[in-house]
């Protein structure tokens, strides 16, 4: 077998990384500088494409990624102020997501970095969301407890320091950003309708449907969220579907999500004593989830900006920096996984 030596010109200053996120159906990109964090971060969304279908088709995200990575890397140097020769290292989220999707980033960030002789870095997509908190001026000290809440994933972490990471619980089928998603399609509110429902909710009497909270009865950390699916569906084909009862669901749909949520998360920090608690993820965008994690006592919580919950390149810029300043960088194979537990290494 052929091995790659990598010629790179690592540079012991490694000051201004550009980051590439492209596993689903956003395509961002970011540019992250020690001295002064994010210079620019852009996003290209995909709506318009999955729309008709009612969901991510991965062969179009794929497509899509292609034709909108360079010009967007190209508006984000523009908007930065910097150019391709300002960038010390390159970053791009290699897993875990839509392999064809992922393969894009890794295939124009691998590239990028050897044509401009720099390192290149990829990056857990649930590391970024996970440090994302970290661009904040409030930002948590390690160790800290977290909650990563996307479309994929549904996880509790205990997270010692950079790159320690031990998972408490997860989701033993549907993430809760799937929940929401799946919710919203029975709902008529289109794909990704996690910010809809939320919208719809608040119209909504959230007391009107009993639905279940999964797992809180028995002891553990790990989430469920199938059986909520399939009582929201019961529940919906029961109703008249007016719209006041559509308002009704997506209310008492969101407040099962939440206190299941919360409350798994009052008992991770029951057990590990926490102080602190991390929320990332699609999901963490939710008011609600927001509030009534607020309202915990002798915790502080962080989160990260609303443009940060949502997949972003600003996270795998910054998740990218911290890996690439200790001196982790790729060979020339081009990498990327599907399916990647944030606990396994690269
Ligand atoms: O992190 P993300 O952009 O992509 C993944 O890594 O999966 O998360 C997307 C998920 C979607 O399921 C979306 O419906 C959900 O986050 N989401 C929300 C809200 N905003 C986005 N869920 C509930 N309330 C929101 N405001
Ligand atoms: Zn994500």
């Amino acid at each position: 077998m052929l091995r790659f030596i990598p010629f790179i010109r690592h540079t012991t200053n490694m000051q201004t990384v550009l980051g590439i996120e492209t596993s689903c159906d956003d395509t961002g990109v970011a540019i992250f500088c020690a001295k002064r964090g994010i210079l620019a971060c852009l996003k290209q969304s995909q709506i318009d494409t999955h729309t008709p279908y009612g969901g991510v088709v991965p062969e179009l995200a794929s497509r899509d990624h292609i034709k909108f990575t360079m010009p967007l890397i190209q508006a984000t140097l523009a908007k930065a102020g910097v150019s391709l020769k300002d960038i010390d290292g390159v970053a791009y989220t290699a897993g875990p997501g839509l392999i064809g999707a992922l393969f894009v980033g890794a295939a124009i960030g691998r590239s990028l970095g050897y044509a401009l002789n720099i390192p290149t870095v990829g990056v857990h997509h649930m590391e970024g969301h996970l440090l994302a908190p970290m661009l904040e001026a409030n930002k948590p000290a390690y160790p800290f407890l977290a909650l990563l809440v996307s479309g994929g994933h549904t996880q509790l972490m205990h997270v010692e320091d950079f790159a320690r990471y031990e998972i408490l619980g997860q989701t033993l089928d549907d993430a809760a950003g799937e929940a929401f998603d799946k919710t919203a399609k029975l709902l008529e509110l289109g794909y990704l309708g996690g910010p809809a429902i939320a919208a719809l909710a608040q119209s909504g009497d959230s007391t009107r449907f009993p639905l279940p909270r999964p797992m809180l009865d028995r002891p553990g950390l790990d989430f469920s969220f199938s059986g909520l699916k399939t009582a929201v569906l019961r529940a919906f084909n029961e109703s008249d579907k007016s719209e006041q009862s559509k308002a009704d669901i997506a209310a008492s749909f969101q407040e099962a999500v939440v206190d299941t949520l919360v409350r798994k998360c009052k008992r991770a920090i029951k057990q590990t004593h926490a102080t602190r608690l991390v929320i990332a993820g699609g999901v963490s965008a939710n008011q609600l989830l927001r509030e009534r994690l607020n309202e915990l006592r002798d915790t502080e919580v962080f989160y990260p900006r609303m443009a940060y919950c949502t997949d972003n390149g600003a996270m795998i810029a910054y998740a990218g920096y911290l890996h690439l300043v200790q001196g982790k960088a790729d060979d020339l194979t081009i990498r990327a996984k599907a399916r990647w537990p944030l606990t396994e290494k690269y």
